[in-house]
């Protein structure tokens, strides 16, 4: 009976809320729209009984989405809650709740909730997906068997932090970071951009590759590093031809992709950091690693709290 979505949310969970966007649009061929919750709740957006509505949120107390999800219930949606945090306001408040079992988050920066959140994201499209009968058995099965692959590749992941320590060490004279990723690349970007901010206190932003001419090169010269999201996938070649316009200004790529992407495209790139490679919609959660780790070590570094 549902003919709409609405995902709702603050700050990270915005980021895993556009990845739900387009991972449920595709798997569920269905309209998701994807809103922070602070616009949303003073906006009377248009909604009715026959939308759902899916407030993330880490802790389940964060008031605007709150606020959002109570407006959403008044005229009529019905809620399904994405939360970390067991009996939380949100959770309680909600028709039902998809619990992301992360346990607790102990510094502000949300890492392994963002993780789960995407799970939670994965499965709320394969269900969506199974029930509409818009994916196969085996389409269900093929992104199943990645998701339940992906605690071994992070471990991969984690075993080569060597290369991403000194990359940081480059950063620390930067005076602002920029990352660049297209389709759920691009919120893979702005996840990149908040942890950088956070954790290291650096000006960060991330875009979508192809806004890439439509504003933000002018910021790139010598001193900036940009971050690259390039997935060796149906947008790499678009991708790396935002890499060389980034190059063509003198800016420094690092360039985060499989083997595939790393060899096609690694050695014009400043720094690189390699990845398994995984179903393109799948990415975000094993690309956040690298980019939560760029994070954590510029805050080393830098010596930042
Ligand atoms: O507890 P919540 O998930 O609702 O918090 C929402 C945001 O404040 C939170 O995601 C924030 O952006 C993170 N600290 C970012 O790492």
């Amino acid at each position: 009976k549902i003919d709409k979505i609405v995902i709702i949310e603050c700050g990270t969970d915005f980021n895993a809320g556009l990845v739900g966007k387009y991972a449920i649009e595709k798997w569920g061929n269905i309209p998701v729209d994807v809103e922070l919750a602070s616009e949303y709740r003073y906006r009377e957006p248009s909604l009715d009984e026959k939308t759902l509505v899916i407030p993330i949120s880490q802790s389940g107390e964060t008031m605007d989405t709150l606020m959002a999800l109570r407006y959403a219930k008044s005229k009529g949606a019905k809620i399904l809650s994405v939360c970390n945090t067991n009996g939380s306001t949100i959770a309680r408040e909600s028709d039902s709740v998809l619990y992301t079992h992360a346990g607790p988050e102990i510094a502000v920066a949300s890492t392994k909730a963002f993780a789960t959140q995407l799970v939670a994201m994965y499965l709320i499209g394969i269900e969506i997906g199974r029930k509409l009968h818009t994916l196969t058995k085996k389409e269900i099965e093929v992104i199943c068997e990645e998701v339940s692959q992906l605690p071994a590749r992070v471990e991969q992941i984690l075993e080569t932090v060597e290369p991403l320590r000194e990359t940081t060490r480059k950063f620390k004279s930067a005076e602002s970071i920029l990352f660049l990723g297209r389709h759920v690349g691009y919120p893979t970007a702005l996840e990149g951009a908040l942890k950088l901010k956070e954790l290291a206190y650096m000006h960060a932003e991330g875009f979508a590759g192809g806004e890439l001419k439509h504003g933000p090169i002018a910021l790139i010269d010598e001193n900036v590093p940009v971050i690259v999201i390039a997935p060796h996938d149906n947008l790499f070649e678009k991708t790396v031809s935002n890499m060389q316009e980034v190059m063509a200004r003198k800016g420094k790529v690092i360039l985060i992709s499989d083997r595939r992407g790393i060899e096609q495209a690694g050695n014009k790139a400043w720094a690189r950091i390699e990845v398994p490679a995984v179903d393109p919609f799948i990415t975000p959660l094993l690309y956040s690693v690298p980019i939560q780790l760029l994070a954590y070590h510029t805050a080393v570094v830098k010596g930042t709290d």
